[in-house]
């Protein structure tokens, strides 16, 4: 095969954007960098059995050990929610802007529309539904209906999430620090200083 030939098979016409190589730069371009080395790790061996745009992640999704064919730009959120049946983690604004989908990937604070489930494979995640134990609440849940911390609750399973986040980092010094650590997570209805005497509450005796 002359080089020439080599070069045609792999990238088609002069001109031709493939699919991955389309899927890549749209990704880089939003901002998520680490998908594009991702999908080029791909085998040719793994592209035939999954697909062309397909990946197995394996997740530990509170607790539970999950195996997923995903397209492979899959949000975590969609894959939570749509895969998995996990719809406590809500979608605000699919674009990071509102922390509604918040979740911990590996204990950190994350937004799961802007994570693409391949980037996590291997990795815990923890969601509202896991946070309870045995019947009993966490102690932040608690905290939210004891300060009326909410009111249509879309927001809750967010704030929820960020708020252990928060208080596992130490950000709860004052209500100035937790409004500030605090401060991607919107909510329309504006229960702001109800959410921070929850977060305020529940840190002292940790998250
Ligand atoms: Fe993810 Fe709004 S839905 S930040
Ligand atoms: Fe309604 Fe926060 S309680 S958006």
């Amino acid at each position: 095969m002359s080089e020439q030939q080599a070069v045609s098979q792999d990238t088609g016409s002069p001109g031709h954007i493939r699919r991955r190589t389309f899927v890549g730069a749209t990704v880089t371009a939003g901002g998520v960098v680490i998908a594009l080395p991702l999908l080029q790790g791909c085998s040719d061996d793994q592209e035939t059995r999954l697909g062309k745009d397909e990946s197995t992640v394996r997740l530990n999704i509170n607790g539970a050990e999950h195996e997923l064919t995903v397209d492979n730009r899959t949000s975590l959120l969609d894959t939570l929610r749509e895969r998995v049946g996990l719809t406590g983690t809500k979608k605000g604004c699919d674009q990071g802007a509102c922390g509604a989908c918040t979740v911990l990937v590996d204990g950190q604070r994350v937004v799961s529309c802007l994570t693409l489930a391949v980037m996590v494979d291997g990795a815990d995640v923890s969601t509202i539904e896991g946070v309870a134990r045995d019947g009993t609440l966490h102690p932040l849940q608690q905290a939210f209906i004891d300060e009326d911390a909410f009111q249509c609750g879309f927001c809750t399973p967010g704030q929820i999430m960020s708020g252990i986040g928060c208080i596992r980092e130490g950000h709860t010094s004052s209500p100035e620090e937790i409004r500030e650590w605090m401060s991607g997570n919107i909510c329309r209805c504006g229960a702001y200083a109800n959410i921070v005497a929850a977060v305020a509450r529940t840190a002292p005796s940790g998250a």
